[in-house]
This record gives structure tokens, sequence and C-alpha cells, in this order.
């Protein structure tokens, strides 16, 4: 890992325009469930039980106690050292951070340039899409309902999850901005299993436009074999590691 890391840290000193796109992995060392891992919550659950409006229409009360399962695990979490670094490289200019993760650990550990692609689980939205919230999230922090499902401050309907669910599009600026940060000098993909689309796909936009690509990933992924470096390691290890070795270069 360390001649890697060299590598790495060289190329992150000297690049002007940096992506990362991040996904579950970077918040295992805080605790949270990965999806697809041994632990992983789609090892447990079903996702089309619970991660599709149709599961959503079926059964709100089931797919809204997931939720506050998963939103009560969550409040218990802080950002790990993974968060950390990246959260400091995003204060540099040209710096733009693509997350698939919706706990919003990102935010919380002061990540600037931010695009949150999935969403945010402490974010709710309008089932209806009443006339006066339309699809407009609004922040919910509460560890415990008082009751199942949340209501619309304006219309007293049920609320949902502000999360983009299996089978939904993303919001539209979420995409473009996304897409937009394709053009870059150094994209690196970090903690994702590479399989949901679009996100599994911008690793290789930007190849196409010529960045130079990153992998950093605990295992191999079916993007391995496309990027320029790919680093097997725990996001929480390698990240600080090239850290350290950019400060040491300084
Ligand atoms: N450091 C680096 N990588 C890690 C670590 C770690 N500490 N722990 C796990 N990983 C890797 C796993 O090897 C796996 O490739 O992170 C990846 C996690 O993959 P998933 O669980 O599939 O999560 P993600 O890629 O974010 O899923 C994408 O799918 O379920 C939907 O909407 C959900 O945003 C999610 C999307």
């Amino acid at each position: 890992m360390d001649s890697e890391a060299t590598a790495l840290a060289a190329r992150i000193a000297k690049a002007e325009r940096l992506t990362i796109l991040t996904g579950a992995g970077v918040s295992a060392a805080s605790g949270v469930p990965t999806f697809r891992g041994p632990e992983g919550l789609w090892r447990q659950y079903r996702p089309e039980d619970l991660a599709t409006p149709q599961a959503f229409a079926r059964d709100p009360l089931l797919v809204w106690e997931w939720y506050a399962w998963r939103r009560e695990r969550l409040a218990a979490c802080r950002p790990n050292r993974a968060h950390d670094v990246i959260a400091a490289w995003s204060q540099r200019s040209g710096c733009r951070v693509i997350t698939q993760n919706v706990d919003d650990l990102h935010l919380r550990a002061g990540t600037r340039s931010l695009i949150r692609i999935h969403g945010s689980i402490w974010e709710l939205s309008c089932w209806q899409s009443c006339a006066a919230q339309g699809g407009t999230p609004w922040r919910d922090e509460t560890i415990r309902f008082e009751s199942l499902p949340p209501r619309c401050p304006s219309c007293g309907g049920m609320a949902r999850p502000a999360v983009v669910w299996f089978g939904e599009s993303l919001r539209g600026e979420d995409l473009r901005a996304a897409l937009d940060a394709t053009s870059c000098d150094l994209f690196l993909a970090v903690g994702t299993s590479a399989v949901v689309y679009p996100a599994a796909g911008l690793v290789h936009d930007a190849r196409r436009r010529g960045a130079f690509t990153v992998e950093i990933n605990l295992e191999a992924t079916p993007s391995s074999g496309d990027v320029d470096l790919a680093v097997l390691g725990a996001a929480e290890d390698v990240l600080p590691r090239v850290a350290s070795l950019m400060s040491a270069a300084e």
C-alpha cells in the first residue's frame, strides 16, 4: 500500500481539479452498516421490500420502521478519519465530493462542495408532493418519532424519507453537478462496490474525459480493472496515510 499511497499523495498534491466519489465503505469505520458487505443491510432485508416507491405505497409503516431504526443507529455514529481527510481536501478550490451515502457524515465532518446524489436520511419530503411543499425536502433530525409515519407540515399527508429509492431518478441538479464533476484531473472512488448506476458510471465518464482514476476499496470491484490505480485497503487507513505523506512532502 505504501508505494501506491506515495504515488497517490503526489498526484493529489498537484491536482487542480480533484473529484472524490464515496460509498458506504467510507462510513463503515463509523459503525454504519454497508449494503452489500457481510453484515450488509441487503443481506438481511430485500431492497424491493423497503427501498422502492412501490414498497412504500404497499406498506409505509414497514418502510418507516426500517428508516426509523436506521436513523436511531446513525444518530450514535460520528465521522471517522476518512471523512475528516475528505473534509480537509474539500476545502481546496477545484475539489468536489460526490456521495452515495445518505448518513450525512460528510456534512457533519465539514465537507464543502458536497453533492449528495442519493439524498439524506435526515430529510423528509411530502409523499403526495402537495402543492405547498412540492418535492422540496425539509430537515428533521428527530431520533424517535412520536408516531409513524411522520406528516407533511403543509398538507398533513404522509411524509417519506427524502432518499433516492431503487427505480427512482436522481434529482436533476444533483445528476448534472455529479456529471460536471467528472471533468477533473483526478477522480477517486472510495468505498463503493461500483454496481449501482448512475454513480457507478462516473469513474468511467471521468476516465473518458482524461482524468487519472483511482479506486480505494477493501476488495476488487467491477471497476478495478478499468481504473489507473486500484489501492486495496480500508479508507480510514489509506486516506490518513496519503494525507500524512502529502504534509511530509510540503
Ligand atoms: N474502506 C474501503 N472500502 C470499504 C470499507 C472500508 N473500510 N468497508 C467496506 N468497503 C467496500 C466494500 O468492499 C464494498 O465494495 O465498500 C463497498 C460498499 O459497497 P455497498 O455496500 O454496495 O455500498 P455502495 O457502493 O455505497 O452502494 C451503492 O446502493 O444500496 C444502494 O443506495 C444505496 O447508495 C447505495 C448504493
